[in-house]
């Protein structure tokens, strides 16, 4: 191929994907904002309380395959009954399936940094994205996302069910993820 017709299928090449890639940018939307909160409440007491109830029935190990076969139907039954997607995304992830995006990564640094507990909007393509931060915020956490605190038992439990775990060694405080809501009709 000669330089000049290289230059030009590259050019092609590169116009192509910049204008394929829909650029993630941050919006303001009080109502939406508003709204989201609420799911995002509503959505992680769900989480918890059946959270509470597994370890009141049969003990961290017992919770621990509760989260393991639950957690995520759990996610997307709640998403089915709103007609939205909720998730949990972390840097740290247990569950491969809530691996952070290289966007989420960057958000994550982010709260990282401020510690900030304010939510964000994002619009990218026709979806629009809420994400709120998930920090520790229960001694009650620190058994299954801990140091210490989590149990020779408890630790080959998580062994077994997430050999590749990236969620442990967690402080009282620290970010854990984030929540995230995705919009792809919002009305
Ligand atoms: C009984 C053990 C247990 C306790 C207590 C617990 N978790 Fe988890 N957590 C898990 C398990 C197991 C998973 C993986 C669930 C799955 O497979 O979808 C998980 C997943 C998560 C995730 C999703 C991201 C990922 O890494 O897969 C977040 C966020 C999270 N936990 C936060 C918390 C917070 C905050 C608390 C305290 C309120 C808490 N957890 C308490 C066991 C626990």
């Amino acid at each position: 191929m000669n330089t000049s017709l290289y230059r030009f299928v590259l050019l092609c090449a590169l116009s192509f994907s910049i204008s394929c890639t829909d650029k993630t940018v941050e919006f303001n939307d009080p109502e939406l904002m508003s709204r989201s909160k609420l799911y995002a409440k509503e959505y992680s007491n769900t989480l918890k309380s059946n959270l509470k109830t597994a370890i009141t029935n049969g003990g961290i190990e017992e919770a621990i395959k509760f989260c393991n076969t639950n957690a995520i139907p759990l996610t997307d039954s709640i998403s089915k009954a709103k007609q939205l997607s909720f998730s949990r995304v972390s840097h740290r992830n247990r569950n491969l399936l809530n691996k952070a995006s290289r966007f989420e990564l960057s958000l994550i640094e982010q709260y990282n940094q401020s510690k900030s507990k304010n939510p964000k909007l994002f619009q990218t393509g026709s979806q629009k994205l809420f994400y709120a931060p998930i920090y520790i915020d229960s001694p009650l956490c620190l058994n299954c996302h801990g140091t210490t605190q989590i149990s020779e038992s408890v630790k080959s439990t998580l062994y077994e069910l997430y050999p590749n775990d990236l969620a442990t060694g967690f402080s009282d405080g620290e970010l854990r993820g984030l929540l995230k809501i995705i919009y792809d009709n919002p009305q």
